[in-house]
């Protein structure tokens, strides 16, 4: 159920879901473990009994984590299997989701000195679309994007929004900011600041919510990927 992608790091597929207009997306989730044993659960999907279980198996739910301010539709459930775990999220997904009980914004420094050493955060906001949160987890030396990189084989689209796909970058020969996201930053110097952060990181992995992970030479990946940017 949980492949493990890395020391303390694991990662599990879910099931598709349907978005805006129709298209399909297949899902992923990663759990990382703390030193203290606490676990930081990433992007839930869909929480079946038995993902539940096996959660519990890797160590002590504490954190449940939206990365975006679009992949929300699940922490309300992982919320009622682990109610005493923090929900954090970015803030601009309090707006839209009321009926969540945020513990933090990922935003705040405070939030994220919790996982001090373990797990660094870069966020990329001030994009119309989306606000989305990018970890880095140094002992597996992974960087973890949601939908900001993304990736979808040939096959996986087909008629016109396999065209649509195509415009926006989404199944090229290798993961891509899609050219939607790439338009919609307000301020491109000040998303250079911060997408140069991420760049800094000792990046070898890369993963994504959508799309085969990268498994090395990470940090030159994420150049490519926003060599648009600069
Ligand atoms: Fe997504």
């Amino acid at each position: 159920m949980f492949k493990e992608f890395g020391p303390s790091l694991w990662i599990s597929d879910g099931p598709v879901v349907t978005a805006n207009m129709g298209f399909r997306y297949p899902t992923r989730m990663a759990v990382i473990r703390l030193k203290d044993g606490g676990l930081v659960i990433w992007s839930p999907v869909a929480a079946s009994p038995a993902l539940v279980g096996a959660v519990t198996s890797l160590g002590a739910p504490r954190f449940i984590v939206a990365p975006n301010t679009l992949h929300h539709l699940f922490l309300q459930e992982w919320a009622e299997s682990f109610p005493a775990a923090d929900i954090f999220g970015p803030r601009a997904l309090a707006q839209k989701r009321s009926d969540i009980a945020f513990a933090g914004f990922l935003e705040d420094e405070a939030v994220v000195a919790q996982w001090s050493g373990e797990i660094e955060r870069v966020v990329v906001d001030g994009n119309r679309i989306m606000t989305e949160v990018v970890f880095f987890h140094p002992d597996s030396g992974t960087a973890i994007f949601t939908d900001l990189i993304q990736h979808f084989e040939r096959s996986w689209f087909s008629g016109w929004r396999g065209a649509v796909a195509r415009l926006d970058a989404m199944q090229g020969a290798e993961p891509a900011v899609p050219r939607k996201f790439r338009v919609a930053f307000s301020d491109r110097a000040a998303t250079r600041e911060k997408v140069g952060r991420i760049l800094q990181w000792p990046t070898v992995q890369v993963l994504f919510a959508h799309g085969a992970p990268v498994r090395r030479d990470g940090q030159a990946f994420l150049k490519r990927a926003f060599a648009w940017l600069y």
